[in-house]
């Protein structure tokens, strides 16, 4: 038969450490088991197996929301069904480079971008029924050259213009196994119309219907014109001056080619879901002095190459949970002249400088509680771990893993015991 080998694979969040015990196998599995009770929402127990000298991930009936991390790159089958994840962002399976297939099945699915697959150039076989799409860009197709099998049915296929690239290409003679089954939701005069079958040219019947269908869909409200309240350079590097106007909000429409955008001098209190997903390949974002108290989750959808971000100068005292989780090429964070508060709110955003040490930042000095005002942040966690002095002394980057992973369980009120022993926890949530 197959050999189990148990495997806690974190929702978001691990320390080094505990991927360096996941790797290890079972070992410690009784006692993560029992705090299951105690963490169970945040943790989920996948089960890695082999058969056929092919890995298998499988996560299936987990309450997941979101694609788990793992920690080994080989996984060949990932097993997603039964869970409740609604979207998939893009790159959702970047450190899955391998699968050949992939069963989401029986989620909750309404949103795919049109990069969720990028890098699964091998996937053959993607299964997507029993779901709660209602459109697919073709797009999102191009990723996976290999694939061969595409199960679509069972969603509610909304058969208008924007379904018709997808049409057209699951009515192409070779891809014989693409889109079998799937139906038309919508409207009501195609309802029940295979998408197999369904004339392309009935999912656009007149240009004037398309254009008022258009503005339906998730587009962002135009609230200000970027182009033409800033200035915009093109030379030496697309830049969008927005420097001191008086903003408000961050101005619509940042134009797709700009490559930097000063913001900073403004007056934008809050950063809500998307404001920048126009922006595709900004590089550098200048926030600084806002007077900015709140970013709120998704802010910096969009920004998958932003590679430097001035928060410095804001009223900042913590990121949210999840708010960095949108800046894959992130490499440098200025983050002095903010508030910080130096208590558990602030571990997310340690916990993730943590998990990606290839990001030079800046400025993090807590400024409350008054015990720890002026304390540089790395001071901050190691109070916690006066009894380690082995961990002092090796902990050349702002935080040992190690010594922030303590923090967080004393935080949470889970007492492990001895420090040996708690590297059995193999991950828990932050917030
Ligand atoms: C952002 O703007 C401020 C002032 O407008 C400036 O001092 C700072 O150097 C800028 N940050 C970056 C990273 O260019
Ligand atoms: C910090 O921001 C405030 C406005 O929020 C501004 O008046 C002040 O000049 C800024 N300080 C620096 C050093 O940029």
């Amino acid at each position: 038969m197959r050999v189990i080998m148990a495997l806690f694979v974190l929702l978001a969040f691990s320390s080094v450490q505990s991927r360096r015990t996941g790797q290890r196998g079972g070992r410690g599995r009784g006692r993560g088991r029992n705090r299951m009770g105690a963490i169970k929402r945040f943790v989920s127990e996948c089960v890695e197996y082999m058969e056929s000298r092919e890995k298998y991930l499988d996560c299936q009936d987990q309450q997941l929301t979101i694609v788990p991390i793992s920690w080994s790159r080989d996984t060949f089958h990932l097993l997603l069904a039964r869970n409740r994840i609604q979207g998939l962002r893009d790159n959702a399976f970047g450190q899955f480079p391998h699968l050949r297939s992939l069963d989401l099945q029986q989620n909750e699915l309404t949103r795919i971008e049109k990069q969720a697959f990028a890098g699964l150039d091998q996937l053959t076989t993607l299964l997507l029924q029993h779901n709660g799409l209602h459109t697919l860009s073709e797009e999102v197709l191009l990723p996976m050259p290999h694939l061969r099998f595409l199960r679509l049915y069972d969603n509610p296929w909304h058969c208008k213009c924007s379904l018709d690239t997808l049409v057209r290409t699951l009515q192409v003679p070779s891809n014989r196994y693409l889109g079998n089954y799937a139906k038309c939701a919508e409207p009501p005069r195609l309802k029940g119309e295979k998408l197999k079958r369904i004339r392309p040219e009935l999912l656009c019947p007149h240009l004037e219907e398309n254009i008022l269908q258009e503005p339906q869909d998730d587009k962002v409200k135009i609230k200000f014109d970027a182009v033409d309240s800033c200035h915009t350079y093109m030379f030496p590097t697309p830049l969008l001056d927005c420097q001191n106007r008086g903003l408000t909000n961050v101005p619509a429409g940042i134009p797709p080619d700009i490559v930097k955008a000063d913001l900073s001098r403004n007056k934008i209190r809050h950063l809500r879901p998307k404001e920048f997903v126009t922006a595709k390949d900004l590089r550098s974002l200048n926030l600084s002095s806002n007077g900015l108290d709140g970013i709120e989750i998704a802010a910096f959808n969009g920004l998958l190459y932003l590679r430097e971000l001035d928060l410095s100068n804001n009223s900042l005292q913590h990121i949210q949970y999840g708010v960095l989780e949108d800046l894959y090429f992130i490499r440098r964070l200025v983050l002095g002249g903010n508030p910080w508060v130096c208590d558990y709110n602030i571990h997310y955003l340690l916990y993730w400088l943590r998990l990606h040490p290839g990001v030079y930042h800046s400025g993090l000095v807590c400024q409350a509680p008054p015990e720890f005002a002026g304390w540089t942040v790395r001071d901050y966690v190691r109070t916690y771990d006066g009894k380690c002095p082995e961990d002092q002394m090796s902990g050349q980057d702002d935080f040992g893993g190690e010594v922030l992973s303590e923090t967080m369980k004393q935080e949470n009120g889970i007492l492990l015991g001895p420090r040996r022993g708690r590297k059995t926890v193999k991950g828990m949530r932050l917030s």
